[in-house]
């Protein structure tokens, strides 16, 4: 499963969403002072020139400077500029993996990168200088110097090339489809300039230089800059970028880059140049570049130095009015760093572009984020609550790379969760502090386990620092960001908010402005603590999830309480042996009362530690026993409080009776809902089990009669969940998740050959039976909740919570399928004020079959026909809806106008949507299976990425039954014997055969 991490329907557009997550709770905005400002000719603040002359990048290929002259050059003298066209040789063999044990320092590194882009209709030329420094050490009497081997891509049309001075003739170099390699170069350093050729028109990879609704813009990370220019693809060359754009006035009149605009100005012809310099050295994964008609928003923040930072949003101008939630959650964001971390921003200028045409949410290039525009778009007529969250969330994480990623990088692209492990965990922390944490907790964790927890038991299981790849494209995967925030959060755990904030420091001390490694990152929080923590380097190399196994003992006698621990990780692909890595244990133990009692742990010498109330076990060993002294009455323990580790943990003779007491009693909010989850699971699996036994999947009402003859569900169930819904301490987010089954995706890894239109079934009849039961209570919740009359929006955490909870209850009444409530929620759908209402109302009208449905579809699409990112989430509702024989549906659906397969997101919505129907991506008959395949061979043609991560729909078919493995499989099997298949889909379709 790949990751997009996004934005409502994160069911739809999220691949590592396969559940839909509650909204999370919102602090209120504040009003926020901004400025509009029309389409400005150029942005940034102009400083004069410093530049000699000779330094300034021109319009055309210029011979080298003086300066490159005086370096001493073995190479003869070069004719004139040649402009022939370079024969490309046939595509090398078959794709090459590439492995982290071979990780070798690069010969050459780049100190800096002169870039001069003349932006084109047809043609686009890049002329790159580089500064070129040796790094090969001392070599050998009469060794030749090593060869400089510069990353390339097809599509770019090498123009001519240069060394120290010199253009090099035909012969004088090697060029492939991937690679320019110089040989015979210069001792010392030395400048190389590539001029080359690109039409970025024409590029729908969407990585490198590419159109986006006219406009100019970039996407490198991970490797597109080799798109751009030949260049030492790799995060560990560092370098410090001045970057010239040259474009036509009329229709590219913001002219944006990183750094500092340095000049700016008009040429002949209406075209106009601007130049930016960034003072940061940084890896060529972050260098961006935007031409365009965008119009702009601006607001200043004051950092904790006093500086003032000028932060400006960039969008189409029929989108200004929609960028302010954004720019507020940008200033929060600059203000949680230097609070929480003491992370002050390092320019004068930050902007963020929003463009429509984007594979991932949004990216980090230093001062100029490009995003996803479905990620800074909102207003409450258009945007869900819980895309309001997601945009603070991400506007966030980008920023906080600033100093997780950018300041300090990555040596190499084996070590990604280094940056967006922690760069995760950050966000987690600014969200949980800016809104709910508890809330915020559960919804991670349900992600987690609901997807990364899949992802690590199949096929592509990985650690999350991954020790080989075909395309680095592949591993922006759940767990190197999910798992790998999970163990980020082990420090934070295990060394407290202070300790883990001296591991922060020390680290930003050592490695600030280098390009370093997970090792370095772990080295910096043992020493800053003076702990040992080698258990913990275990997470960085050991694929899938531990489990973790707890027996107690309750001895009256001697009023001791004993946990027995034992852990072990299932083997993996190429791990058959795993070693016990360190999992803190965060835990409580229930006195009969409900409240916590205090936790005094027994040392291997006999002494006593007091632990509160909340205490952290280290558990480090395959098994260990941990003895609490003066427990007076045996307690019911809560364990893993916080989910304090991601392992599955199973605690041997737990028994409902002690899974109510922890939902009704438990200190720790995590562990009440966690409690709830665990009474629900087993309810599930037991139905499941019996509707199973009963016969095939097709008759939904047989369904029901079997599990009503299997017990059904039970009072006591009934009864907990009626408890939580009238508990008036809890917020209406948490209790909204409080009465949410477990997903699908969760229940699987527990039945052998699933059926997932069957499980889904089982679910439905619980939701059902539970509506049945509690209508009373789910009726007034509604009522209790509604918006009064004229009402504003507001994203505030109380206004999210009464959404929230209200919502929930009518998705639970709807299902009931009764004519009154199908009314209610028409009227609703009609009435509604914002799309939080609107598609909560329209979400369930769309899981029933009839009329009503088609009604309220036609009408959503009209009213929101000239709103793209409204219509994903029409295609994507559709796309998702378990309404029978919806397949035909959504194979109409790809030739509607509203349909444009170029265009991510729209796939995301569509493809990846219907991926996550239990019904009829997975329909008996084998049609969504084969609907899913034809469009994955489709998409590869246009977008690699893209295709990549529909092609994930697949990787599960071991889950499932005979008759669905066989299906899958044989379009796993189509699929990588496809002719001209992409690296990138071939990576994870022949692993998902494996
Ligand atoms: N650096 C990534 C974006 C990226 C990754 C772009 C790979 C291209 C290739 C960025 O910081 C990121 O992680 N974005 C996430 C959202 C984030 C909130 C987790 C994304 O785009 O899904
Ligand atoms: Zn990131």
């Amino acid at each position: 499963m790949l990751l997009i991490r996004s934005s409502q329907l994160s069911k739809l557009i999220r691949a590592r969403h396969i559940s839909f997550l509650p909204n999370a709770l919102i602090r209120g905005l504040q009003s926020s002072k901004s400025s509009c400002v029309s389409p400005a000719v150029l942005i940034g603040k102009p400083e004069k020139l410093q530049q000699p002359k000779q330094q300034r990048l021109s319009s055309r290929f210029t011979p080298c400077s003086a300066q490159m002259a005086t370096a001493a050059t073995d190479i003869e003298e070069i004719p004139e500029i040649q402009h022939e066209e370079h024969k490309l040789p046939p595509h090398p063999t078959g794709p090459q993996q590439k492995f982290r044990k071979d990780y070798a320092p690069p010969p050459y590194t780049i100190s800096t990168v002169h870039l001069n882009f003349i932006l084109g209709e047809e043609t686009t030329t890049v002329t790159s200088r580089l500064h070129v420094l040796p790094n090969y050490g001392l070599l050998e009497e009469g060794a030749a110097r090593p060869a400089l081997q510069l990353d390339g891509r097809k599509d770019v049309k090498l123009v001519r090339v240069a060394v120290a001075g010199n253009e090099l003739a035909a012969g004088q170099y090697m060029v492939t489809e991937k690679q320019l390699t110089l040989n015979n170069l210069p001792p010392g350093e030395f400048e190389v300039e590539v001029v080359t050729e690109l039409r970025p028109q024409d590029n729908s990879t969407l990585e490198g230089l590419y159109k986006s609704s006219g406009n100019f813009c970039t996407q490198c990370e991970a490797e597109g800059f080799r798109g751009i220019t030949f260049f030492l693809d790799r995060p560990d060359i560092m370098a410090k970028y001045t970057t010239r754009i040259e474009a036509d006035e009329a229709n590219y009149p913001v002219l944006l880059g990183n750094g500092n605009l340095k000049e700016s100005g008009k040429l002949e012809g209406g075209r106009h140049y601007a130049v930016w310099e960034d003072p940061f050295p940084k890896p060529c994964y972050l260098f961006a570049l935007v031409a365009g008609k965008l119009s702009m928003k601006e607001r200043s923040f004051t950092t904790c130095s006093g500086r003032e930072v000028a932060l400006r949003i960039f969008v189409q101008e029929n989108n200004l009015g929609k960028v302010d939630h954004a720019l507020e959650s940008l200033i929060k964001s600059m203000k949680w760093d230097e609070e929480t971390f003491g992370l002050e921003y390092d320019l004068d200028l930050f902007n963020i572009v929003a463009v429509d045409d984007f594979n991932m949410g949004a990216m980090e290039n230093k001062s100029l984020n490009i995003f996803n525009s479905r990620l800074v778009l909102a207003s409450p007529e258009t945007a869900t609550d819980l895309d309001y969250s997601r945009i603070e969330g991400v506007v966030g994480h980008e920023y906080f790379h600033n100093w997780t990623g950018n300041r300090v990088t990555c040596r190499d692209w084996f070590q990604l969760t280094l940056k967006e492990g922690l760069t995760v965990f950050r966000d987690q922390e600014f969200t949980a502090d800016m809104n709910s944490r508890a809330v915020k907790r559960i919804e991670d964790v349900m992600m987690l386990r609901s997807s990364q927890f899949t992802e690590d038991a199949g096929p592509m299981s990985h650690p999350i620092r991954p020790e080989s790849y075909i395309k680095m494209d592949n591993f922006y995967t759940l767990t190197v960001y999910e798992k790998g925030a999970e163990v980020v959060r082990l420090y934070d755990t295990l060394l407290g908010k202070e300790g883990f904030r001296k591991g922060m420091d020390l680290y930003f001390k050592r490695h600030d402005g280098h390009a370093v490694t997970c090792d370095d990152f772990l080295a910096a929080m043992a020493d800053a603590n003076n702990v040992n923590l080698d258990t913990l380097g275990r997470w960085y190399s050991q694929a899938g999830t531990p489990n973790l196994h707890v027996s107690t003992l309750y001895d009256a006698a001697s009023k001791t309480y004993t946990l027995t621990c034992k852990q072990n990780t299932p083997p993996s692909a190429g791990q058959d042996i795993k070693l016990p890595v360190l999992i803190p244990i965060k835990l409580g133990l229930l006195g009969p009362d409900g409240a916590d009692v205090p936790l005094r742990l027994r040392g291997p010498d006999g002494s006593v530690t007091d632990l509160g109330t909340t205490g952290v076990l280290r558990f480090e060993e395959a098994e260990s026993t941990f003895t609490f002294e003066g427990v007076e009455v045996e307690p019911v323990p809560s364990l893993l409080r916080g989910f304090s580790a991601p392992v599955k943990m199973h605690v041997e003779g737990q028994t409902d009776e002690q899974l109510l007491f922890l939902l009704a009693h438990d200190s720790d909010p995590f562990n009440r809902w966690e409690a709830g989850q665990r009474l629900a699971r087993k309810l599930l699996l037991k139905l499941y089990a019996a509707a199973a036994a009963g016969g095939g999947a097709d008759n939904a009402k047989d369904v029901g009669e079997r599990c009503a003859a299997a017990g059904g569900v039970p009072d006591a169930f009934v009864g907990a969940y009626r408890a939580v819904l009238g508990d008036e301490t809890l917020d209406g987010s948490f209790k909204a998740m409080a009465v949410s089954l477990p997903t699908g995706n969760e229940l699987m890894d527990a039945i052998e050959g699933a059926d997932p239109p069957l499980l889904h079934h089982v679910r439905m009849y619980v939701v059902k039976q539970l509506a049945l039961q509690l209508r009373p209570e789910l009726e007034a919740l509604v009522a209790a909740n509604d918006d009064k009359p004229g009402e504003p929006y507001h994203f505030t955490a109380a206004a999210c919570a009464h959404r929230a909870i209200k919502n929930r209850c009518l998705a639970m009444l709807s299902s009931l399928e009764e004519p009154e409530i199908t009314q209610m929620l028409l009227n609703r759908f009609k009435d509604a004020t914002n799309m939080t209402d609107e598609i909560a109302a329209l979400s369930c009208l769309v899981e029933l079959a009839g009329p009503d449905r088609d009604v309220a579809l036609a009408s959503f699409y009209d009213k929101f026909k000239d709103e793209p990112l409204v219509l994903l989430k029409w295609l994507g509702l559709q796309a998702t809806s378990n309404a029978p024989g919806n397949v035909a549906l959504v194979k109409s659906l790809v030739d509607h106008p509203a349909f444009n397969v170029t265009n991510p997101n729209n796939c995301y919505s569509l493809f990846l949507g219907f991926g996550r129907s239990p019904v009829n991506f997975h329909a008996a008959d084998g049609s969504g299976y084969a609907f899913m395949g034809d469009a994955v061979l489709r998409v590869d043609t246009i977008n690699h990425q893209v295709a990549a991560r529909m092609v994930s729909a697949f990787t599960t078919w071991r889950q499932y039954d005979k008759e669905r493995q066989a299906m899958m499989r044989s379009q796993l099997e189509r699929i990588v014997s496809h002719p001209g298949l992409s690296e990138n889909v071939f990576e994870i379709a022949s692993k998902s055969l494996k």
